[in-house]
Order: C-alpha cells, then structure tokens, then sequence
C-alpha cells in the first residue's frame, strides 16, 4: 500500500494522477502524452452533430475571471458543457469583488454553491496554485492563465496542434517569438517542448523583452529574427503584453514591426511547410502581418478549436485524479499505517490551514472539522 506522502506535488493525487491542473512544471512526457491523446478523442465528439459526453453530468464547473479573456474563457465554458457539467461563468468586474469582497470571501461562497471545480484567471502570479492550497481539497483547481507564470491549457493545446500538423517532436526546430519576458504562454511552451522531446528550441527577441537567464529552459536564444526563423518547422508569435510592461522596454510598435514582426517576405526563410501559430488575441501590423495570420501556413484557428479537445480533456482528467484520491483516502482510513502516516503529517489542523473549507460539502472534505473537534461556530474574517 502506498503511504499518503504530504510531500506530494500539489496538482497530483496519490497516484501520480492530476486532481489540478495548475503549471506544467515538472510534470512527467507520460502525462503531457496523456493529455494530448485523450484531447484528440475529443476532438471527435466536436464534429458529432450531437456535442456531447456524460463525463461531468453532476459536476458543477466555475469560471472565475479576474482578467480578462475571450477565447480561454469560452472555450473552457465550451468544454465543461460538451462534457455535460452545470457551468457558472462569474465575471469579476461585475461581482461582488469590485463591491470589496475578499478573493476568499467569494471563492467561499462558489464553495458555498457546492462547486466541483474552478478555473481561474488572475494577473498575479501564483494565483491558481495559492487557490489550490486554500481551497477544500476535493475541489479542482485548473489554471486559466496567472500573471506571467503559466498558461499550462495553452501550452497544451499548442503542443496538440504541433502534434497533428507536424507528427511528433522528436526532430523540430520551433522559434517563440517577441514578448517572452511578459509571456505566460512563452513560458508554458518552452517546458512543454522540453518535456516533450523537441530537440531545438528557439526564443527571439530584442534583449528588453527576454527574460534574464532564460537558457535554463534548455533553449537558444536569438536576437535577430532572421536567424531564429532560419529553417524552423514551426513559428509561435507572441502579443506584445503592454498591460505588463513598466518603462520603455521598447522604441515603438512601428519599431517592434520592423525587427521581429513576421512578414510573408521573413517567413519564407523558414521550412517552406513551416506552421504559423499565435495564442491570440493578435495585433496585426504589430507582430504578425495580416497576410501571413490569414495564410496557407497560418494554424491560428485551429488552435481555438483544438483548445476545446485539450480543456475537455483537462476537466475529465483533473475530475476523475480527484473521484481516485477520494476513494483512495476512503479505502485507507482504516488502515493504522495510513493512520499514522496521516497522525506525523505536517498539515496544519484544518481551522488553521484552511479558512475557506467549511463549506456545505465539508462533511465530506478530510480536512474539514469533524464535529467533535469544531470550535463553537463563530463567522471566520479575513485578517487586516
Ligand atoms: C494569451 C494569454 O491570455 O496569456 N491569450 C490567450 O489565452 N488566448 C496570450 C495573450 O494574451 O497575449
């Protein structure tokens, strides 16, 4: 029997299984292999006239928005109910958020509506795995993209669409090109291109706008557009994230244009079957030209309908890591190692750790106080 290891990565379960999908740092190729092949049988269920499977019928799916977002909010809206789940979308702009309520005060009030899962975007860094930790267990948590930290459903659903158009990994040259010092979905590529066997990596950019020590993510590095496309078999352009630029990293987007925008006449230096793919939303005449983001070469959109397969294959893998850990911890509770190993863990008792457990599914939460050991009831505030 496997002993309960409180060392465990936060989005897997006892079995090595995600019950979060929160950055894709670390995790094994078998997995990220996992993901992409269940995304593509479901991809299938997106050409049904009928675009639906049973797998969330019962489970309640929360977006919860604390930036803004077109295609990843919709389409995560899109894949929860071709999984048959009950969707809330909660626009944070319009909630009680901006009425001054607490990051903690809302999520315990969706906790509150017995949620089974959330995906949230937020501008910080941190966001999604800080969720995870407060959260009651049994609630997954999957990452919509944090500050410059991860995109990890993007760099999935990019990796499906190098996948189907180009076979495999094994022998690519791909160029990430622009804002990489701003650039969640950057980050989230480079690890799984990495993690996937893509022997040549290239980042390209002016040097303002790529981060310091970079190379660690095992890529090369170029400061010449010409170069970094030379021969490539797949490009990915990036936004210029105004929104999280300080001071004058760049001269102009005019200037921006002339350097590293990618033009018909630049992409011809890479393979001539070469792929053009963006994470949207795209700026024409800033990084990518008109002619090239509505050209033969350009995968743009499937990627929007490939993101659908890879959230569906997200939502139904993180659900099913969560219903295993819950029979695991049912199957084990009785068991004096189990027991024991529990009793020397380091978790902190659960009104410590965990001011946002007491919802109305708590009775069923591990974590949760067990009635004996509930301290009078009593409202839990957010400390100053
Ligand atoms: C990306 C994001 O939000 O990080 N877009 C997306 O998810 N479709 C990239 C971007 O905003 O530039």
């Amino acid at each position: 029997m496997t002993p309960i290891d409180a060392k465990r990565p936060l989005q897997l379960n006892d079995q090595g299984q995600l019950r979060h999908f929160l950055s894709l740092d670390g995790l094994p190729r078998e997995l990220l292999t996992e993901i992409l092949d269940t995304a593509d049988s479901f991809l299938e269920v997106g050409a049904r006239a009928v675009k639906k499977v049973p797998l969330l019928r019962g489970k309640t799916v929360c977006n919860v928005f604390f930036e803004n977002s077109t295609r990843t909010r919709t389409t995560f809206e899109l894949a929860a109910q071709r999984l048959s789940a009950d969707v809330i979308t909660l626009n944070v702009s319009t909630s009680s958020t901006s009425k001054g309520e607490t990051l903690f005060d809302t999520l315990r009030n969706l906790e509150a509506m017995a949620a089974d899962m959330f995906v949230v975007r937020h501008a910080d860094s941190g966001a999604a795995h800080f969720i995870a930790e407060h959260v009651c267990p049994e609630v997954a948590i999957i990452n919509g993209g944090d500050g410059r930290h991860a995109h990890p459903t993007q760099g999935m659903l990019d990796m499906l669409t190098i996948r189907r158009h180009k076979g495999g990994f094994e022998n690519l040259s791909v160029a990430i090109v622009g804002d990489i010092l701003h650039s969640r979905v950057a980050r989230s590529n480079m690890i799984a291109l990495k993690a996937l066997g893509c022997p040549d990596i290239r980042v390209v950019a002016p040097k303002t706008l790529l981060p310091v020590g970079v190379e660690q993510y095992g890529v090369k590095v170029y400061t010449d557009l010409a170069q970094g496309l030379k021969d490539v078999d797949v490009v990915i352009m990036l936004r210029l994230q105004r929104e999280r630029m300080a001071g004058g990293l760049l001269p102009s987007e005019g200037e921006f244009y002339r350097l590293f925008g990618l033009t018909t006449a630049r992409l011809a230096g890479a393979k001539p079957d070469c792929i053009v793919m963006h994470p949207g939303p795209i700026n024409r005449g800033v990084e990518i030209e008109s002619a090239v983001a509505d050209g033969a070469q350009s995968v743009i959109l499937n990627q929007v309908t490939y993101g659908i397969a890879v959230r569906m294959a997200v939502l139904s893998m993180a659900m099913s890591g969560q219903n295993a850990q819950r029979q695991f911890e049912q199957e084990n509770a009785q068991s004096p190692s189990v027991s024991l190993a529990l009793a020397s863990s380091t978790r902190p008792p659960a009104w410590t750790r965990l001011p946002i457990c007491t919802s109305a599914k708590a009775s069923s939460c591990p974590w949760a106080p067990r009635p004996q050991a509930s301290p009078p009831a009593r409202p839990w505030k957010p400390t100053a």
